[in-house]
Parts: structure tokens; sequence; C-alpha cells
């Protein structure tokens, strides 16, 4: 049995009042909910792990660095001293708006591990990716560049955030999700072998809502998701989540 893991990113959105929002959705959990994740801006990260009680906090990013002369950045240190379990790495936004590499993607997982945080590590690939028929190379591409060795199944997490899907009501077919995923899954158990590559949690991510969550989650190797605007509010996240449970 995998980990179900409902993962919220708040992106840029969010100050105090935002934390009633983690108030309704503790408040919400069944008994037997899924692991819940919400990664709120780095401004909340303390207030936001005092406020959680049955739900982990985790960060959007990390630098790969330990300490040092990084302006505006947080390491994976700080992270943790926050209370925080969790740090997105990778994320398609930064690897585009800070063009982030593969390579320093892996480094920001080493980092994240050395702290003691678990990486959500995000791959996926671009409109014109897809539509030229080079999905699973830029996934095989991205998994085998910014994968560290040494993975397991208690310490890191994947998501597929096909770009496209993102922030814009467009979501792939859930056959083209099972392709994907299923793809993903043979690629970590030729790597790891297969006790770590079928314990991985696999999350998709990309215009996840309340009312398609629960055909997404048909597809075996999804074993959850990590979800940006449903995330934001309660009402939207909770049947997401319990869509999962
Ligand atoms: O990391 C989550 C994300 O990129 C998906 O965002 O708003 O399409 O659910 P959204």
């Amino acid at each position: 049995m995998r980990r179900k893991i409902a993962a919220g990113n708040w992106k840029m959105n969010g100050t105090s009042n935002a934390l009633a929002e983690l108030e309704h959705l503790t408040a919400s959990l069944p008994a037997n909910a899924p692991t819940v994740v919400i990664c709120p801006p780095s401004t909340l990260l303390f207030r936001a792990c005092e406020t959680a009680r049955n739900i982990a906090i985790g960060a959007q990013d990390c630098h790969m660095q330990t300490s040092g002369a990084y302006t505006g950045d947080i390491s994976a240190e700080m992270i943790a001293d926050s209370g925080a379990r969790y740090v997105i790495v990778g994320h398609s936004e930064r690897r585009d708006a800070h063009e982030e590499t593969n390579t320093m993607v892996r480094d920001k997982a080493e980092a994240a591990w050395a702290a003691g945080l678990t990486p959500i590590l995000c791959i996926g690939e671009a409109l014109e990716d897809r539509e030229a028929d080079n999905t699973l190379n830029i996934i095989g591409g991205q998994l085998a560049g910014s994968l560290p060795s040494g993975v397991s199944a208690e310490n890191t997490v994947i998501a597929y955030e096909p770009i496209w899907a993102i922030g814009t009501g467009k979501v792939p077919t859930l056959e083209q999700i099972i392709e994907v995923h299923d793809f993903i899954r043979t690629r970590l158990i030729a790597r790891f072998g297969e006790d770590i590559g079928n314990a991985i949690p696999l999350l998709y991510g990309g215009s996840v809502k309340p009312d398609n969550a629960a055909t997404i989650f048909k597809a075996e190797n999804v074993d959850g998701a990590l979800v940006g605007g449903a995330s934001l509010k309660a009402s939207d996240f909770a049947p997401i989540i319990a869509a999962l449970a």
C-alpha cells in the first residue's frame, strides 16, 4: 500500500488571513484522511505550523546551500526550523522563471534530505513537447537528471505536472495521465529496484478540482495530487482530499 497524499501549493497567495483556511481544513479532515500537506508562502511557514494540527506544512522551494550570501533565498534547514516537513523542488514555475536546471533541482532535493525534509519533486512537459509527441522523453530526462540516488519511499514524493495543465483548466485525459504515471513507475523500478520503485508516491498536478479529482485518482499509479488554485479554500480542497480517502 503506497502512501496517499493530498498536497496544496498556495504559490504566491496568502497573508495572515489565509491561516483561517488552514483552521477550517484542520477542522474538516476525517479520521481516515490521507496525508495532507499545505505549502504556503514562506512568510507564513512558522504560523502555519502552529495552526495546522493534522496537516503537514511544506515550503515551495529551498536553496541548495545551507547558508551564505544568497539574498532572498531560504535554506532547507530554515524551513525545517519552522516546523515544516516538506518542500516542493523543481516546480515548472521555478524551472521557467528562475531558470532552474535538473542539476539544481537534484541538489535542492539533496539539501532537503540533509535537513530532514521530504522533497516533492516536480516534473512535467510543455505543450510543445506534448504536441511533438515528446512527453516521455522529457519526463525520462527530468527524472534521470533531477532525482538523486538515495531515493526512498519515505524521503521523496514525485509530482507529475504537465505545464499546459497548470492553472489553465485543461486536464489531460485519464489515459494520458495513466501513460505518464505508469512510465514514471517503470523508470523508478528500473533505477531503484522493485521495492523502492513501487513504493514512491506519485502525485498528479494541473487543474485538479473537486469535480475531476475522483476520476484522476482512479489511475493505479496516481497516489494523490499537488493542487494549486483549488487548495486555497478549505471548501474546495476538502472534497479533493475526500476523493482520495
Ligand atoms: O503545484 C500545483 C500546480 O502547479 C497546479 O496548479 O492551479 O493548476 O491546480 P493548479
